[in-house]
């Protein structure tokens, strides 16, 4: 067993009431971000993180591994150091998720919106389909760079258009002069969730 092996190993879940939570982890440990599949650390004096999946989702480290190797070389996407059974190691970006943007009111540029669309085309031309692009997977970096993570679903069949209606979202309303550029963390998931479910009216993204 390695030493990253050994770290990850040494993280414990724990589920609460239908949510993951960590129960114990190396001290050297510092949690940056969670998902739906997976918890994400900082791995001490680098600039790394180590994303170690919990239960039942392990299986998705091999194959998160992988597009991250097809996706090499591509600079809005950070390089891959290791990857284990339950876990992967690739760089981290110092930044805010576009998430974190709206809730603290960081403005996002048209010329941000049109890089993470060439970054969805590379990632197109490399035989890959991005899937999963949501506000928590989309970075920008202090220096202004954008990034994409989390491209576990990359291979996934089915056509995803959540990046198709978030850009018109961005041009219909985000990007007119007099709306708001901070929005309350509970607006965003409550959009969220009526998008979820399939609820949100079309003609509002038309
Ligand atoms: N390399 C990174 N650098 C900085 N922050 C990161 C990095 N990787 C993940 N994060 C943070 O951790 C969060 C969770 O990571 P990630 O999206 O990879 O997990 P997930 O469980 O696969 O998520 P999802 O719910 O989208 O499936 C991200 O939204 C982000 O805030
Ligand atoms: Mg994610």
């Amino acid at each position: 067993m390695n030493s990253l092996d050994k770290l990850a190993s040494s993280v414990k879940f724990q589920k609460k009431n239908d949510r993951m939570y960590v129960k114990s982890k190396d001290e050297t440990l510092s949690i940056i971000g969670s998902g739906r599949s997976a918890f994400v650390f900082r791995l001490q004096s680098t600039n790394q993180v180590i994303k170690v999946f919990y239960p039942p989702f392990e299986h998705l480290a091999t194959k998160e591994a992988e597009i991250y190797k097809e996706l090499k070389g591509i600079s809005y996407y950070p390089n891959l150091y290791a990857s284990g059974p339950n876990y992967i190691v690739i760089d981290f970006i110092e930044g805010h998720t576009l998430f974190e943007c709206l809730t603290i009111g960081i403005p996002i540029t048209k010329k941000h919106v049109e890089e993470i669309d060439h970054a969805l085309y590379l990632a197109k031309e490399s035989g890959l389909n991005p899937s999963d692009i949501h506000l928590h997977n989309l970075l920008i970096s202090n220096n202004g760079e954008v990034k994409i993570i989390d491209v576990a679903r990359f291979r996934q069949q089915k056509d995803c258009t959540q990046w198709k209606d978030l850009k018109k979202a961005f041009y219909k309303y985000y990007f007119l002069t007099y709306f708001p550029k901070k929005i309350p963390e509970f607006i965003l998931n409550l959009i969220s969730a009526i998008y979820k479910k399939k609820l949100f009216p079309k003609f509002l993204l038309r």
